[in-house]
């Protein structure tokens, strides 16, 4: 049920969290922030506050465990439950090849791509048990699954992403509480503009040859909307989803099938 419930987003400041935060607000969900960007979430706040709304932007840092256990304290402090977790926020990594990628970069991806989600469960799972009720949802990535050049530590969180997310519905189903995980395809916007301009560089083509070719891999020849994520998984947290558990659902346009 998404009306009347607590949800928490990671990640919501910007980006598809940004559009997930403003969703679950107009289907009736108080929503926190927990984003590393203090500034960027005042203007989510607003927009969850003009869907009437209760919002708490709290400065956190998914892959450092004590920012994690502040947050969920203070949540619980404000709010006294916490009915739904999205796992959105993460980093692109680095775009190179698997032999000059920095161990530095490598552990900087797995830290906020799966420690993260790790993290925020592992404090928000003992509170869901308790109530007897969870909806998490956590924001993987068709590259989890069709490989994307040059990028092994990103495609490695994301299909990682996908195991951690089937096992934990195997193990806190009983509880009422679903796990899935949505794979976006490319989402138009900043963020993968900057990830066309890398592989543009890193290839040799022109930023245009690069977006036209990924905008071809969908047989809608297009990009996908950010609120379409945020419509997505709002359903997953919605009643009629309640039998939905463990499911990798691509949102890409039809860019992959499996
Ligand atoms: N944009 C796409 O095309 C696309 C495609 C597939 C999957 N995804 C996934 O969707 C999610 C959101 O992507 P986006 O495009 O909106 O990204 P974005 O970069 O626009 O926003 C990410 C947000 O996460 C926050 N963040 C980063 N590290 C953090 C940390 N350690 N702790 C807390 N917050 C942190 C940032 O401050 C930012 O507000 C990511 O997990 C990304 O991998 C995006």
């Amino acid at each position: 049920m998404v009306s009347d419930s607590i949800a928490v987003v990671t990640g919501g400041g910007r980006g598809i969290g940004q559009a997930i935060c403003t969703r679950l607000a107009q289907d009736g969900a108080d929503v926190v922030i927990a984003d590393l960007d203090a500034d960027e979430m005042q203007e989510t706040k607003r927009l969850v506050e003009a869907e009437g709304q209760r919002a708490l932007a709290v400065e956190t840092d998914v892959s450092e465990q004590e920012s994690v256990r502040s947050t969920v304290d203070r949540v619980l402090d404000e709010f006294g439950q916490i009915d739904i977790l999205v796992n959105n926020a993460g980093i692109a990594g680095p775009t190179s090849p698997c032999e000059e990628i920095e161990q530095t970069e490598w552990d900087a991806t797995m830290d906020v791509n799966l420690r993260g989600p790790f993290f925020m469960c592992r404090e928000i799972l003992p509170v869901m048990k308790d109530r007897g009720f969870g909806r998490i949802v956590n924001i993987s990535s068709v590259t989890g699954k069709k490989p994307l050049l040059n990028r092994t530590p990103y495609a490695a969180t994301k299909m990682g992403l996908i195991g951690f997310t089937r096992t934990l519905a195997l193990e806190v189903g009983e509880y009422d509480i679903n796990v899935n995980a949505i794979c976006p395809g490319s989402v138009d916007g900043p963020r993968i503009r900057g990830v066309f301009e890398q592989q543009a560089e890193a290839t040799g083509r022109s930023y245009d040859d690069v977006r036209a070719e990924t905008e071809a891999q969908s047989p809608r020849n297009e990009l996908v909307q950010r609120e379409d994520i945020a419509s997505v998984a709002a359903y997953l947290c919605s009643e009629e989803a309640a039998r939905i558990t463990g499911q990798d659902i691509n949102v890409s346009a039809g860019k992959v099938m499996y």
